[in-house]
């Protein structure tokens, strides 16, 4: 599966452009990840950018949120690993994170919605000014988008990263896609 399958099948199913900006945020993040840890770079952005595929058709359902998404892009041709990894990032199926891309997925798809917070409440609403440390110290703040789990992105320790390079390399990896997310 190419990325530009992926990317239009992502389309086909989701209308709302936030939450294609959203998996297009993730896919970012999990290319750098896969970089900086030595893994596969296009399967960890495939992920990425395919988790979120069935919110629309799943009607937000978190019973079969993650489930169908984990059905269909094994149709589409993703691997079985990537599936897995999907399948399991929706904490309420109660499946365990097993593989390193389990837990890469896991702790990079809320600190998407952390960082796009920190730069809407900036007076440009721009990627680019935005630092590390005001994301580090927005993460502090338990009311701040109280929506992006912080003991789901603090998990970025399972794969290695502490807290504060997991943020710095994924504004980064944000950044680099600033104008397809709008930002
Ligand atoms: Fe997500």
């Amino acid at each position: 599966m190419t990325r530009e399958e992926a990317l239009a099948s992502v389309k086909a199913n989701v209308e709302n452009q936030n939450l294609v900006k959203h998996m297009l945020a993730t896919e970012a993040i999990m290319r750098a990840l896969a970089k900086r840890l030595g893994e596969d770079e296009e399967e960890w952005g495939l992920t990425g950018l395919l988790h979120d595929i069935d919110v629309e058709l799943t009607e937000g359902d978190m019973k079969t949120h993650s489930k169908l998404g984990a059905d269909l892009v094994k149709e589409l041709g993703a691997s079985e690993a990537i599936a897995h990894a999907i399948l399991c990032h929706n904490e309420a199926h109660g499946i365990p994170l097993e593989t390193r891309l389990d837990k890469a997925l896991f702790c990079a798809d809320p600190l998407t919605g952390l960082i796009i917070a920190a730069a809407l409440v900036r007076p440009d609403k721009k990627l680019a000014g935005l630092e590390a440390n005001s994301v580090l110290k927005r993460f502090k703040e338990k009311s701040f988008a109280a929506g992006a789990n912080r003991e789901q992105i603090s998990r970025c320790s399972e794969v290695g990263l502490e807290l504060g390079e997991f943020i710095e390399l994924g504004l980064e990896a944000m950044q680099g896609v600033a104008d397809d997310l709008g930002l």
